[in-house]
């Protein structure tokens, strides 16, 4: 089976296209690092508006049918910042333990970590993880929590994801068989 990761940049400058996106396709680079089963991308590009992105949530979660689905900006303490607000109003589950320890790995890199209110959560069969804006965030974020994601998935019944054990390292309680 081929998982299916969402990649949602949310930022009303770079969705007019005034800069361009760094960032999604930074998730992308990363990822294909790592990830050595096979993996289709999704990649949308929106504005700041809480509206928009819990549509754009659902719609990655329910109708693309995504295992993860990874936003990038939005999460700090700027009137227009309301990603970590939609993302908590389309979960079923929070799983605040991603946003801690992204903000604290982060703090090693930068001691403006803490003003980045990201968190994570499930929907359905999805896993959604926010990361900061910044491109450089995108590798410190995922780096220290990506090894728990693959089973996180595996526990709410999404793909089987495998990665390239020298470069990242998963961690999996029980070996899952592949099918
Ligand atoms: N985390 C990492 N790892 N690297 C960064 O550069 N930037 C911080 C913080 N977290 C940063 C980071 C800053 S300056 C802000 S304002 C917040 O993330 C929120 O960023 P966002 O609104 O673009 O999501």
């Amino acid at each position: 089976m081929k998982a299916k990761i969402g990649i949602l940049t949310l930022s009303d400058r770079a969705s007019e296209g005034v800069y361009e996106d760094l960032s999604g396709p930074a998730i992308k680079q990363v990822l294909g690092e790592w990830i050595t089963s096979e993996v289709e991308y999704i990649y949308e590009i929106i504005p700041d508006e809480y509206e928009l992105i819990c549509e754009r949530l659902k719609f990655m979660c329910d109708e693309a049918g995504c295992d993860l689905v990874l936003t990038t900006g939005g999460t700090g303490p700027a009137v227009r910042d309301v990603t970590p607000e939609a993302t908590e109003a389309v979960c079923e589950k929070m799983m605040p333990g991603f946003g801690e320890l992204m903000r604290a790995a982060s703090l090693k890199y930068v001691p403006t970590a803490i003003l980045s209110r990201q968190t994570a959560g499930i929907r359905g069969h999805a896993l959604i993880v926010n990361l900061p804006g910044n491109p450089k965030a995108i590798r410190e974020c995922l780096e220290p929590i990506f090894p728990a994601i693959p089973y996180c998935i595996d526990l709410i019944e999404g793909t089987f994801i495998q990665t390239d054990e020298n470069v990242m390292k998963v961690f999996r309680p029980k070996q899952k068989k592949i099918s």
